[in-house]
């Protein structure tokens, strides 16, 4: 078990095992205290790094169309994390804890819903591999 629930289940289970990871470290990120913030905040960008190449990688697998948008919301998203990691490694926590709280949650959230549930389904109906 993962320990996603089943809103957060995409089916697709190489993409689920990421979004279990991202939660875990959101969850570190959101305990941190002031001296261990920033390096879990990295932690948390770096995976969302390889969590965004590997969806894309995935769409592309099984033949997605609308990969543009999906691309574009993620590098938007990304932009902003590292934003706020710059201004935590100038000892500026408040946009950070900020997002951390809310933004990060209602974003996975929405995100889930409107932009990964369809390639998941395509990729498992395309009878991509799901397991490593
Ligand atoms: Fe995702
Ligand atoms: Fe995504």
């Amino acid at each position: 078990m993962n320990g996603l629930t089943p809103e957060q289940t995409t089916g697709f289970a190489p993409m689920d095992a990421t979004h279990a990871q991202f939660l875990a470290l959101l969850g570190t990120a959101q305990a941190a205290d002031d001296a261990a913030l920033p390096e879990a905040f990295a932690a948390l960008v770096e995976h969302t790094r390889h969590h965004f190449d590997d969806e894309a990688k995935l769409m592309r697998a099984c033949r997605f169309s609308a990969v543009g948008e999906h691309e574009n919301e993620h590098r938007r998203v990304l932009g902003e994390m590292t934003h706020f990691l710059l201004k935590l490694k100038q000892g500026r926590r408040a946009a950070a804890r900020a997002w951390l709280a809310e933004g990060a949650v209602d974003w996975f959230r929405s995100h889930l819903a409107t932009l990964d549930s369809a390639p998941a389904a395509q990729c498992r109906q395309a009878g991509l591999p799901e397991s490593a």
